[in-house]
């Protein structure tokens, strides 16, 4: 069974703030896109490398960058490393990504979509989740318990003082991390549902298995790790140069 893998780095990293986009600053010597290219394509399957292909998506102007950024893991894995251009959201990018996979691929390949912006996930837990949906599972996400007390409030306003609604059973919590795993054919119908009611905002999803979850298909949860941290902000990447995948 084949397993093939989507990695978003088109976006603009806004809110990191640096000169250059997000997935091509570097951070401990190498440019976040190229650390997590390894790391998914570091991870083992049953009968060797378990990725057999990989696509990346990259901001259009920065394609040359990208690609070259990529030279040295393609010449280090015997998996096909290509790059596209992605599109104005994150979701476009992966459609994007997916469209860009071989035309030959049976529907119940296994396909990961991974951020860029979680350049320290470990090949395990790249493992973990591809395992999940080889056993039968449809979409895996992998998720950690949160540890901060969640409140509900109204209307988003974070400059004002806002009453409580609601405090959030914690236990009942998961923060939800990349790589996120589908059988191929379930993440196409839920790209191409997301397409088709695109204009109804209340059905707008912020990760690929928002999507699958509007199809009425169930969502698995494994075990995340830490060090699939998330870089958004300045303070994220002064985090990850002090740690790294520690
Ligand atoms: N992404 C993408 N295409 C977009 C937007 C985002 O491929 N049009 C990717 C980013 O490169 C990143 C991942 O999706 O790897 C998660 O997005 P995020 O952390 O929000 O990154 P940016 O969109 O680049 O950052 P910001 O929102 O601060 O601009
Ligand atoms: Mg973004």
């Amino acid at each position: 069974m084949s397993v093939v893998a989507v990695l978003t780095a088109a976006g603009s990293g806004t809110r990191l703030g640096h000169a250059l986009p997000k997935a091509l600053v570097p951070v401990r010597g190498e440019r976040l896109v190229v650390h997590a290219a390894r790391s998914l394509l570091a991870a083992r399957g049953p009968d060797g490398p378990l990725v057999d292909e990989l696509v990346v998506t990259a901001p259009a102007e920065h394609l040359d960058d990208v690609v070259s950024a990529l030279d040295a893991v393609r010449a280090e894995t015997r998996a096909p490393v290509r790059v596209v251009p992605g599109g104005a959201t994150r979701q476009a990018s992966v459609a994007a990504g997916l469209a860009a996979l071989p035309g030959a691929l049976e529907a119940d390949a296994v396909v990961l979509v991974h951020d860029a912006a979680r350049p320290f996930a470990p090949p395990d837990l790249v493992e973990r989740v591809a395992a999940a949906v080889r056993s039968g599972h449809g979409a895996v996400v992998p998720g950690l318990p949160v540890t901060d007390t969640v409140k509900r409030v109204g209307p988003a306003d974070l400059t004002a003082a806002q009453p409580v609604l609601a405090t959030v059973e914690r236990a009942d919590l998961r923060a939800v991390q990349t790589p996120q795993g589908f059988r191929l054919g379930l993440l196409r119908d839920a790209h191409d549902e997301a397409v088709a009611h695109a204009h109804d905002e209340s059905l707008a999803a912020t990760d690929d298995a928002g999507l699958v979850e509007r199809l009425g298909l169930d969502v698995w949860v494994v075990p995340g790790d830490e060090r699939a941290a998330k870089i958004t902000t300045a303070r994220d990447l002064r985090v990850a140069e002090l740690l790294g995948d520690a």
